[in-house]
Protein backbone atom coordinates (compact mmCIF):
# COMPACT_ATOMS: atom_id res chain seq x y z
CA UNK A 1 0.00 0.00 0.00
CA UNK A 2 2.54 2.67 -0.92
CA UNK A 3 1.78 6.17 -1.76
CA UNK A 4 3.10 8.64 -3.86
CA UNK A 5 5.86 10.92 -2.14
CA UNK A 6 5.67 14.23 -1.21
CA UNK A 7 6.30 17.32 -3.61
CA UNK A 8 8.92 19.29 -1.62
CA UNK A 9 10.18 21.09 -4.52
CA UNK A 10 10.47 24.77 -2.44
CA UNK A 11 12.13 22.94 0.85
CA UNK A 12 14.77 21.48 -0.88
CA UNK A 13 15.27 24.61 -2.97
CA UNK A 14 15.58 26.60 0.35
CA UNK A 15 17.82 24.23 1.35
CA UNK A 16 20.54 24.36 -1.02
CA UNK A 17 20.32 27.97 -0.72
CA UNK A 18 20.42 28.11 2.92
CA UNK A 19 24.17 25.68 3.39
CA UNK A 20 25.74 28.72 1.76
CA UNK A 21 24.24 31.19 4.24
CA UNK A 22 23.56 29.08 7.57
CA UNK A 23 26.01 26.45 8.65
CA UNK A 24 24.80 23.03 7.85
CA UNK A 25 21.57 24.63 6.23
CA UNK A 26 19.55 24.91 9.17
CA UNK A 27 20.69 23.76 12.65
CA UNK A 28 20.90 20.46 14.60
CA UNK A 29 18.29 18.11 15.22
CA UNK A 30 15.53 19.92 12.64
CA UNK A 31 19.06 19.01 9.68
CA UNK A 32 17.40 16.61 7.36
CA UNK A 33 19.14 13.76 8.36
CA UNK A 34 17.93 13.44 11.60
CA UNK A 35 14.40 12.40 9.72
CA UNK A 36 14.24 10.40 6.50
CA UNK A 37 15.95 12.88 3.80
CA UNK A 38 13.54 12.98 0.79
CA UNK A 39 10.87 12.07 2.10
CA UNK A 40 10.44 14.84 5.08
CA UNK A 41 9.65 18.63 4.30
CA UNK A 42 12.49 20.96 6.00
CA UNK A 43 10.43 24.25 5.99
CA UNK A 44 7.08 24.72 7.74
CA UNK A 45 5.74 27.91 6.87
CA UNK A 46 2.41 27.62 9.08
CA UNK A 47 0.86 26.31 12.07
CA UNK A 48 -2.61 25.99 13.49
CA UNK A 49 -3.88 23.54 16.35
CA UNK A 50 -2.49 20.48 16.00
CA UNK A 51 -1.55 20.68 12.43
CA UNK A 52 1.07 22.67 10.14
CA UNK A 53 1.93 23.57 6.63
CA UNK A 54 5.19 23.34 4.73
CA UNK A 55 6.46 26.05 2.03
CA UNK A 56 5.34 23.53 -0.53
CA UNK A 57 1.98 24.01 0.81
CA UNK A 58 1.40 20.43 2.31
CA UNK A 59 -0.05 20.07 5.56
CA UNK A 60 0.28 17.63 8.39
CA UNK A 61 -0.77 16.41 11.66
CA UNK A 62 1.89 17.13 13.42
CA UNK A 63 2.86 15.15 16.67
CA UNK A 64 6.18 16.87 17.14
CA UNK A 65 4.81 20.02 18.64
CA UNK A 66 8.16 21.90 17.63
CA UNK A 67 9.98 19.15 19.60
CA UNK A 68 7.68 20.17 23.01
CA UNK A 69 6.27 23.35 23.93
CA UNK A 70 3.17 23.22 21.53
CA UNK A 71 0.87 21.81 24.44
CA UNK A 72 -2.34 23.36 23.23
CA UNK A 73 -1.16 24.36 19.71
CA UNK A 74 -0.28 26.53 17.19
CA UNK A 75 -1.71 30.02 17.13
CA UNK A 76 -3.38 30.17 20.66
CA UNK A 77 -5.50 33.14 20.16
CA UNK A 78 -5.67 33.66 24.48
CA UNK A 79 -2.27 33.36 24.52
CA UNK A 80 -0.57 35.43 21.21
CA UNK A 81 -4.02 38.20 21.92
CA UNK A 82 -2.18 38.90 25.49
CA UNK A 83 1.50 39.02 24.42
CA UNK A 84 0.57 41.27 21.58
CA UNK A 85 -1.71 43.32 23.75
CA UNK A 86 1.73 43.43 26.14
CA UNK A 87 3.58 44.83 23.15
CA UNK A 88 0.91 47.51 21.76
CA UNK A 89 -0.30 48.64 26.00
CA UNK A 90 3.01 48.31 27.91
CA UNK A 91 6.05 47.30 25.92
CA UNK A 92 8.35 44.58 27.15
CA UNK A 93 11.63 45.11 27.30
CA UNK A 94 13.24 47.56 29.84
CA UNK A 95 16.35 48.74 32.31
CA UNK A 96 14.66 47.50 34.75
CA UNK A 97 12.26 44.53 35.74
CA UNK A 98 8.05 44.48 34.90
CA UNK A 99 6.22 42.51 37.49
CA UNK A 100 4.91 39.24 35.92
CA UNK A 101 7.94 37.61 37.21
CA UNK A 102 6.34 37.43 40.66
CA UNK A 103 2.95 36.17 39.61
CA UNK A 104 4.70 33.44 37.94
CA UNK A 105 6.97 32.56 41.07
CA UNK A 106 3.67 32.81 42.91
CA UNK A 107 2.26 30.01 40.55
CA UNK A 108 5.60 27.54 40.46
CA UNK A 109 4.44 27.70 44.71
CA UNK A 110 1.29 27.14 44.26
CA UNK A 111 0.95 24.07 41.68
CA UNK A 112 4.81 22.86 41.60
CA UNK A 113 5.67 20.26 44.76
CA UNK A 114 9.39 21.57 45.35
CA UNK A 115 8.65 25.01 44.54
CA UNK A 116 9.32 27.93 47.37
CA UNK A 117 11.23 30.12 45.37
CA UNK A 118 12.03 30.21 41.42
CA UNK A 119 13.97 31.95 38.52
CA UNK A 120 13.48 32.18 35.28
CA UNK A 121 15.85 32.10 31.86
CA UNK A 122 15.15 32.16 28.39
CA UNK A 123 15.05 28.53 27.71
CA UNK A 124 16.15 25.00 28.81
CA UNK A 125 19.91 24.54 28.58
CA UNK A 126 20.32 28.04 30.77
CA UNK A 127 18.02 26.51 32.93
CA UNK A 128 19.85 23.51 33.21
CA UNK A 129 22.77 25.63 33.58
CA UNK A 130 21.79 27.48 36.45
CA UNK A 131 20.87 24.56 38.25
CA UNK A 132 24.59 23.14 38.34
CA UNK A 133 26.16 25.85 38.82
CA UNK A 134 23.80 26.61 42.15
CA UNK A 135 23.68 23.23 42.95
CA UNK A 136 28.14 23.94 43.16
CA UNK A 137 27.70 27.21 44.55
CA UNK A 138 25.44 25.08 47.69
CA UNK A 139 27.73 21.92 48.36
CA UNK A 140 31.07 23.55 47.64
CA UNK A 141 31.39 20.57 45.66
CA UNK A 142 31.93 20.27 41.53
CA UNK A 143 31.22 16.96 40.28
CA UNK A 144 28.03 15.80 38.22
CA UNK A 145 26.24 12.90 38.07
CA UNK A 146 23.29 12.89 35.24
CA UNK A 147 21.07 11.04 33.49
CA UNK A 148 19.30 12.09 29.91
CA UNK A 149 19.59 14.93 27.65
CA UNK A 150 20.12 18.41 29.46
CA UNK A 151 21.11 20.73 26.39
CA UNK A 152 23.63 22.14 24.11
CA UNK A 153 25.71 23.69 26.96
CA UNK A 154 29.01 22.71 28.20
CA UNK A 155 28.91 20.62 30.75
CA UNK A 156 26.18 18.20 28.95
CA UNK A 157 26.53 18.57 25.24
CA UNK A 158 26.37 15.06 23.22
CA UNK A 159 28.73 16.47 20.83
CA UNK A 160 32.18 17.59 22.56
CA UNK A 161 33.82 19.60 19.50
CA UNK A 162 34.74 22.65 20.71
CA UNK A 163 34.20 22.27 24.69
CA UNK A 164 37.77 22.11 26.44
CA UNK A 165 37.64 18.85 28.00
CA UNK A 166 38.41 20.18 31.77
CA UNK A 167 34.70 21.65 31.05
CA UNK A 168 33.18 18.25 31.22
CA UNK A 169 35.25 16.16 32.79
CA UNK A 170 33.76 16.45 35.95
CA UNK A 171 30.50 14.62 34.42
CA UNK A 172 29.55 11.56 34.89
CA UNK A 173 26.57 9.02 33.38
CA UNK A 174 24.27 6.77 34.49
CA UNK A 175 21.67 4.97 32.45
CA UNK A 176 17.71 5.41 33.52
CA UNK A 177 16.20 3.07 35.76
CA UNK A 178 19.89 1.72 36.46
CA UNK A 179 20.15 3.00 40.14
CA UNK A 180 23.19 -0.10 40.66
CA UNK A 181 25.05 2.48 38.39
CA UNK A 182 24.18 5.47 40.24
CA UNK A 183 25.71 3.73 43.56
CA UNK A 184 28.63 2.75 42.16
CA UNK A 185 29.14 6.07 40.64
CA UNK A 186 28.24 8.09 43.70
CA UNK A 187 30.32 5.44 45.90
CA UNK A 188 33.79 6.37 43.69
CA UNK A 189 32.58 10.09 43.32
CA UNK A 190 29.97 11.09 46.02
CA UNK A 191 32.42 12.88 48.30
CA UNK A 192 32.98 15.05 45.56
CA UNK A 193 29.24 14.97 43.79
CA UNK A 194 27.57 18.56 43.95
CA UNK A 195 24.36 16.96 42.38
CA UNK A 196 22.38 14.15 40.27
CA UNK A 197 20.95 15.49 37.68
CA UNK A 198 17.78 13.40 35.75
CA UNK A 199 14.66 13.48 33.73
CA UNK A 200 12.57 11.52 36.09
CA UNK A 201 10.72 10.38 32.96
CA UNK A 202 12.81 8.38 30.76
CA UNK A 203 13.35 9.54 27.34
CA UNK A 204 16.98 8.65 26.09
CA UNK A 205 17.83 9.84 22.89
CA UNK A 206 16.26 7.40 19.87
CA UNK A 207 15.45 5.06 22.38
CA UNK A 208 12.60 3.72 23.63
CA UNK A 209 10.48 5.45 26.44
CA UNK A 210 10.60 4.40 30.10
CA UNK A 211 8.47 4.86 33.65
CA UNK A 212 10.99 4.85 36.71
CA UNK A 213 10.87 1.35 38.17
CA UNK A 214 9.22 1.10 41.69
CA UNK A 215 11.44 2.94 44.28
CA UNK A 216 13.87 3.81 41.16
CA UNK A 217 12.99 8.04 41.71
CA UNK A 218 12.65 7.31 45.64
CA UNK A 219 16.35 5.67 45.80
CA UNK A 220 17.83 8.03 43.28
CA UNK A 221 17.06 10.88 45.95
CA UNK A 222 17.71 8.91 48.65
CA UNK A 223 21.58 8.09 47.56
CA UNK A 224 22.04 11.82 46.56
CA UNK A 225 21.36 13.03 49.68
CA UNK A 226 23.28 10.45 51.27
CA UNK A 227 26.13 11.83 49.43
CA UNK A 228 25.06 15.52 50.67
CA UNK A 229 24.45 16.55 47.11
CA UNK A 230 21.46 18.07 45.08
CA UNK A 231 18.57 15.83 43.48
CA UNK A 232 17.14 18.21 40.52
CA UNK A 233 14.59 16.97 38.44
CA UNK A 234 14.71 17.99 34.59
CA UNK A 235 11.28 18.71 33.80
CA UNK A 236 11.81 20.38 30.51
CA UNK A 237 9.88 17.79 28.86
CA UNK A 238 7.77 16.14 31.84
CA UNK A 239 6.74 19.53 33.23
CA UNK A 240 3.05 21.05 32.28
CA UNK A 241 2.42 18.21 30.59
CA UNK A 242 2.50 15.05 33.03
CA UNK A 243 0.95 16.90 35.01
CA UNK A 244 0.66 20.47 36.59
CA UNK A 245 2.67 19.85 38.53
CA UNK A 246 5.02 17.95 36.19
CA UNK A 247 6.99 14.10 37.25
CA UNK A 248 7.46 15.11 40.85
CA UNK A 249 3.91 15.22 41.53
CA UNK A 250 3.14 12.58 38.65
CA UNK A 251 5.57 9.85 40.33
CA UNK A 252 5.58 11.17 44.15
CA UNK A 253 8.93 11.79 44.11
CA UNK A 254 10.13 15.82 45.23
CA UNK A 255 13.64 16.98 44.23
CA UNK A 256 15.48 19.68 45.89
CA UNK A 257 15.16 21.92 42.17
CA UNK A 258 13.25 21.13 39.50
CA UNK A 259 13.72 22.82 35.80
CA UNK A 260 11.02 23.20 33.14
CA UNK A 261 11.04 24.78 30.11
CA UNK A 262 9.27 23.75 26.63
CA UNK A 263 5.20 23.64 27.66
CA UNK A 264 5.25 26.23 30.08
CA UNK A 265 4.50 29.05 27.25
CA UNK A 266 2.97 27.21 24.68
CA UNK A 267 6.16 28.24 22.59
CA UNK A 268 7.55 31.34 23.99
CA UNK A 269 10.72 31.25 24.55
CA UNK A 270 11.21 30.73 28.54
CA UNK A 271 12.74 28.28 31.07
CA UNK A 272 12.70 28.44 34.85
CA UNK A 273 14.89 26.80 38.07
CA UNK A 274 12.75 26.29 41.17
CA UNK A 275 13.17 24.69 44.11
CA UNK A 276 14.35 24.52 47.75
CA UNK A 277 14.93 28.28 49.02
CA UNK A 278 18.09 27.73 50.93
CA UNK A 279 19.47 26.46 47.73
CA UNK A 280 17.74 29.10 45.34
CA UNK A 281 19.45 31.99 47.73
CA UNK A 282 22.67 31.21 46.07
CA UNK A 283 21.28 33.23 43.38
CA UNK A 284 21.13 35.98 45.55
CA UNK A 285 24.60 37.20 45.23
CA UNK A 286 26.96 34.13 45.25
CA UNK A 287 26.05 32.75 41.76
CA UNK A 288 25.65 35.24 38.91
CA UNK A 289 22.64 34.50 36.69
CA UNK A 290 22.07 37.38 34.26
CA UNK A 291 21.22 38.03 30.86
CA UNK A 292 20.26 40.98 28.72
CA UNK A 293 16.92 38.85 27.75
CA UNK A 294 15.95 36.86 30.85
CA UNK A 295 13.97 39.81 32.36
CA UNK A 296 11.42 40.57 28.81
CA UNK A 297 7.99 40.16 29.92
CA UNK A 298 6.34 38.44 26.57
CA UNK A 299 7.09 34.97 27.89
CA UNK A 300 6.24 35.59 31.49
CA UNK A 301 2.94 37.04 29.35
CA UNK A 302 2.42 33.81 27.75
CA UNK A 303 3.61 31.36 30.54
CA UNK A 304 0.90 32.86 32.90
CA UNK A 305 -2.05 32.61 29.87
CA UNK A 306 -0.90 29.37 29.09
CA UNK A 307 -0.86 27.81 32.51
CA UNK A 308 -3.96 29.95 32.97
CA UNK A 309 -5.47 28.03 30.10
CA UNK A 310 -3.82 24.48 31.04
CA UNK A 311 -5.80 24.84 34.40
CA UNK A 312 -9.09 26.44 33.40
CA UNK A 313 -9.52 24.19 30.14
CA UNK A 314 -8.18 20.77 32.30
CA UNK A 315 -5.73 20.65 28.92
CA UNK A 316 -3.44 17.45 30.98
CA UNK A 317 -6.69 15.64 31.44
CA UNK A 318 -7.63 15.90 27.92
CA UNK A 319 -4.75 15.08 26.56
CA UNK A 320 -4.11 12.07 28.72
CA UNK A 321 -7.44 10.82 27.32
CA UNK A 322 -6.29 11.85 23.68
CA UNK A 323 -2.87 9.89 24.51
CA UNK A 324 -4.55 6.70 25.81
CA UNK A 325 -7.15 6.09 23.04
CA UNK A 326 -3.83 6.89 20.43
CA UNK A 327 -1.52 4.63 22.48
CA UNK A 328 -4.04 1.91 22.84
CA UNK A 329 -4.81 1.69 19.33
CA UNK A 330 -1.39 1.36 17.79
CA UNK A 331 -0.68 -0.81 20.63
CA UNK A 332 -3.02 -2.96 19.30
CA UNK A 333 -2.07 -2.52 15.79
CA UNK A 334 1.73 -3.42 16.53
CA UNK A 335 0.31 -6.16 18.32
CA UNK A 336 -1.89 -7.89 15.16
CA UNK A 337 0.76 -7.14 12.46
CA UNK A 338 4.18 -8.64 14.04
CA UNK A 339 6.98 -5.48 12.30
CA UNK A 340 9.08 -5.67 14.52
CA UNK A 341 7.95 -2.75 16.02
CA UNK A 342 7.05 -1.16 19.84
CA UNK A 343 5.10 1.60 21.06
CA UNK A 344 6.17 3.24 24.24
CA UNK A 345 5.72 5.90 26.50
CA UNK A 346 2.74 7.55 28.30
CA UNK A 347 -0.15 9.13 27.14
CA UNK A 348 1.31 12.60 26.45
CA UNK A 349 4.66 11.76 25.07
CA UNK A 350 4.84 8.27 22.90
CA UNK A 351 7.71 7.05 20.38
CA UNK A 352 7.22 4.27 17.68
CA UNK A 353 10.78 2.21 17.73
CA UNK A 354 11.96 -0.88 15.98
CA UNK A 355 13.22 -3.48 18.01
CA UNK A 356 17.26 -3.86 17.08
CA UNK A 357 18.12 -7.69 15.01
CA UNK A 358 21.52 -8.63 14.31
CA UNK A 359 21.01 -8.05 10.26
CA UNK A 360 20.02 -4.52 11.18
CA UNK A 361 17.36 -4.83 9.15
CA UNK A 362 15.38 -2.78 11.77
CA UNK A 363 16.79 0.33 10.16
CA UNK A 364 15.13 -0.13 6.89
CA UNK A 365 12.00 -1.14 8.14
CA UNK A 366 12.07 1.63 10.36
CA UNK A 367 13.12 4.13 7.23
CA UNK A 368 10.03 2.81 5.23
CA UNK A 369 7.56 3.02 8.07
CA UNK A 370 8.61 6.46 8.47
CA UNK A 371 8.69 7.39 4.97
CA UNK A 372 4.88 5.94 4.41
CA UNK A 373 3.35 8.23 7.52
CA UNK A 374 5.10 11.43 6.11
CA UNK A 375 3.60 10.37 2.81
CA UNK A 376 0.03 10.27 3.98
CA UNK A 377 0.73 13.91 5.99
CA UNK A 378 1.57 12.41 9.67
CA UNK A 379 4.24 14.23 11.10
CA UNK A 380 6.27 12.09 13.29
CA UNK A 381 10.24 11.94 13.69
CA UNK A 382 12.03 8.44 13.24
CA UNK A 383 14.51 9.60 16.40
CA UNK A 384 12.68 10.97 18.59
CA UNK A 385 9.00 10.56 20.28
CA UNK A 386 6.23 12.98 19.54
CA UNK A 387 3.93 14.41 21.31
CA UNK A 388 -0.28 14.56 21.73
CA UNK A 389 -1.27 18.29 22.04
CA UNK A 390 -4.31 19.44 22.91
CA UNK A 391 -5.82 20.84 19.74
CA UNK A 392 -4.99 16.98 17.89
CA UNK A 393 -8.53 16.16 16.85
CA UNK A 394 -10.20 12.96 17.53
CA UNK A 395 -10.39 12.91 13.67
CA UNK A 396 -6.45 14.24 13.77
CA UNK A 397 -6.50 10.88 15.38
CA UNK A 398 -7.92 8.41 14.00
CA UNK A 399 -6.82 9.08 10.58
CA UNK A 400 -3.26 8.69 12.15
CA UNK A 401 -4.11 5.36 13.07
CA UNK A 402 -5.89 4.72 9.70
CA UNK A 403 -2.33 5.98 8.57
CA UNK A 404 -0.17 3.74 10.73
CA UNK A 405 -1.78 0.57 10.13
CA UNK A 406 -1.50 1.23 6.27
CA UNK A 407 2.50 1.71 6.78
CA UNK A 408 2.15 -1.71 9.19
CA UNK A 409 0.83 -3.29 5.97
CA UNK A 410 3.59 -2.02 3.94
CA UNK A 411 5.93 -3.60 6.08
CA UNK A 412 4.46 -6.82 5.94
CA UNK A 413 4.18 -6.54 2.11
CA UNK A 414 7.54 -5.88 2.00
CA UNK A 415 9.51 -7.72 5.10
CA UNK A 416 7.39 -11.05 5.14
C1 LIG B 1 15.07 17.18 29.14
C2 LIG B 1 15.66 18.38 28.47
N1 LIG B 1 16.47 19.18 29.17
C3 LIG B 1 17.03 20.29 28.64
C4 LIG B 1 16.77 20.62 27.32
C5 LIG B 1 17.40 21.86 26.74
O1 LIG B 1 16.41 22.79 26.44
P1 LIG B 1 16.63 23.88 25.31
O2 LIG B 1 16.68 23.14 24.00
O3 LIG B 1 15.43 24.78 25.42
O4 LIG B 1 17.90 24.59 25.61
C6 LIG B 1 15.93 19.82 26.55
C7 LIG B 1 15.67 20.13 25.15
O5 LIG B 1 15.22 19.32 24.38
C8 LIG B 1 15.37 18.66 27.14
O6 LIG B 1 14.56 17.86 26.46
Amino acid sequence: MNVQKLNLTNSVKEFEYAKSLIPGGVLGIRRPYNFVEGEYPIYFDSGKGGRVTDIDGNEYIDYLCAYGPMIIGNREEEIDNAVIEQIREKGFCFSLTQRYQNQLAEKFREIIPCAEMSLFVCTGSDATSTAIRLARSYTGKTKIIRCGYHGWHDWCCEVKGGIPKKLYEDVYEFHYNDLEGLKVLLKEHGNDTAAVIITPFGHPLAEEMQEPQPGFLEGVKEITHKYNAVCIFDEIRSGFRISMGGAQQYYGVIPDLAVFGKAMANGYAIGAVTGKAEIMKRGESDVFISSTFFPNSLSYVAALKTIEMLERDKVLEAIWQKGNYFNNKVKGLLDKHKVGARITGIAPMMFITFDKDQAKQYKAKRTDFYTQIIRRNVFLQPFHHGYICYRHTQEDIDYTIKAIEEALFFLEEKYQ
